[in-house]
Order: structure tokens, then sequence, then C-alpha cells
């Protein structure tokens, strides 16, 4: 029997959905409105487009969206100044730079200059080791994400073996950090696997639960994967363009044979990508009612 698909576009819809209310809650009682502005420097296209997308999720939402776009040559100092003045504006609540940024950028500095209580993408230091230590404020985006579409799809993740593919910053430490914690959404066995890895195979075979950030198309193939297991495919790999002059997508899991071995399964696309803006603006409303000292 062919896996059964995750659909993150349809979980993102819901909790976009409950947002949406949340918000109009916010503006009703007590006149907030969660605001996010997000910091593009250069023109990388898959920047460019996520981005957009991010701003326009804010606005469907009902919640104000800023946005910087800068040049590709532009400095650090020019850059910490505005982030200096975005940390100083209170209709801002959250603020987004994207990465990556162009190499005469430090951007661990940049991500440091941040003020933690409006670091909705969760890279600040302080943010990473309230994660660390089981103090999550604002999770990273696509972790979150993630953490969503296995507790939604009901794979039980109390005792369960996980295997995360990918050591990076942004998605393979903070999911690893996050599943291992001692709390109802947690409490997961986790192995980190990554490019130095002796065996991937070994590994990727005793998971019940797969989470694929390997950065490259079928890194992970159907005889990789234990008969039943959820697989998570982060990837998102451009390959060609499609019929419509549209990019063509593929994540870095082998659909094709996956799908007759896993017994659940995201798609690329349709499955992580749709819940990291989802989470994004979650945090960003979270990051507003803190700001005014409500309850979250
Ligand atoms: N580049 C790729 N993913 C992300 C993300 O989640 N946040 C930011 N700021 N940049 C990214």
């Amino acid at each position: 029997m062919p896996a059964e698909i995750i659909d993150g576009k349809q979980i993102a819809e819901e909790i976009r959905g409950k947002l949406r209310e949340e918000i109009e809650h916010l503006r009703q009682v007590y006149g907030i409105v969660p605001g996010l502005c997000t910091v593009l420097v250069g023109d990388n296209p898959a920047s460019v487009s996520y981005v957009t997308a991010k701003n326009r999720a804010c606005q469907e939402l009902g919640m104000n969206s800023f946005h910087h776009h800068l040049p590709a040559d532009t400095s650090a100092e020019y850059l910490l100044g505005l982030i200096g003045e975005l940390n100083a504006t209170a209709e801002i609540h959250g603020i987004l730079v994207q990465l990556p940024l162009p190499p005469q950028i430090d951007e661990r500095k940049i991500l440091e200059a941040i003020n933690p209580m409006k670091d909705v993408d969760g890279f600040h230091p302080v943010n990473v080791g309230r994660l660390m230590i089981g103090e999550e404020v604002f999770p990273p985006c696509t972790p979150a994400g993630i953490r969503e579409l296995i507790l939604r799809s009901g794979t039980p993740l109390e005792g369960a073996e996980v295997v995360v593919v990918g050591r990076s910053n942004i998605v393979g430490k903070p999911i690893a950090m996050m599943l291992v914690q001692k709390r109802p959404d947690g409490n997961a066995t986790v192995t980190i696997c990554h490019t130095r890895t002796r065996d991937l195979g070994a590994h990727t075979r005793r998971a019940d639960i797969l989470i694929v950030a390997a950065g490259h198309p079928r890194a992970v193939t159907g005889e990789m994967i234990k008969p039943g297991a959820t697989v998570i495919d982060v990837g998102v790999n451009r390959v060609g363009t499609t019929e419509s002059g549209k990019a063509k997508l593929v994540g870095d899991v082998d659909f094709a044979s996956a799908c007759r071995v896993a017994g659940k399964i995201t798609p690329v696309p349709g499955g992580v990508g749709p819940m990291t803006i989802a989470m994004l603006l979650a945090n960003t409303v979270k990051a507003a009612k803190l700001a005014r000292g409500l309850p979250v």
C-alpha cells in the first residue's frame, strides 16, 4: 500500500485559520496588530520568492508587513544600523533577515544584533540556548513546522527512534534538540547523521521517524527506509522548470521509491514548506503578545 501523504498545505491552512481569528481578537480587544519586518539583501531568486511569500502571508492574515530590500553590496554597518532602528520600532514585533547574506556581511553578527524578543526566526544565540535547555520561546520555523506535521500525522513521538539527516543550524540541530526534550511533544531517541556518517542506510533503516534535510536530491531512497516509517522531507531542490515556466522542485527523498515503503510521507512541494511560513506567523503573533505582557 502506498504511503499516506501528510498534507502540509492543508495543515498550514488550518493553522493560519486559527491565527486569523486570534489576530482579529488581538485587534478588537487590545488594539494590537502584529507586525513582521523582513530584510532582504541582494536578489537571490529563491530568497526573493521566500520573502515575497512571507509578506503576502502576513497581509492575508491582517498583520502588518514591512519590508526592506537592500542592494547586494550593502555594508554590515548599514545593516546593523537598520536592525537597530527596527529593534526600536514598537509596531514591528518580529524581524527576519533572510539568509544567506552576501559574503561581506558576517551572518552571526547580524543575527546577534536582533532583539531576542523580536527574533521570530529563533536564530539568536539566546533563543538557541533557550531551546537547548527546554525553555523554548521562538522555535525556529522549519523545525517547528516539522514537529507540527509529526504530531498532526498521529505518529507517536514518545520513545520513537528519530533519525535526522543533516546538521545545519537552521534545521538539523534544532529539530533534534526539540524532539529530545522531556515534554509530551518530544521524548524521542534522536540520532543526527551528516556527511561524515559512515553507513547512512544503517541509521535511516532504524528510524520510526526519518527527517531528511541533507540539501541534495535522492539523499534517501526507498531501500533506506524502515517499512511503515514516517518520512519528513525538508529538501527544496530546483531541478529545471515545469511546462508553465515555474521552477520544478524536488525534495531530498526519492519520492517514488520512498512511497512504496514508508507509512506516511510529506510531499515536495506541499509538505514542510507551507508549514515554515505558518510557524513564522505564529511566532510573530506570539512576539506581539509577549511585547504587551499578554499570556501565550
Ligand atoms: N533562509 C532559508 N531558510 C530561512 C529561514 O527560515 N529564515 C531566514 N531568515 N532565512 C532563511
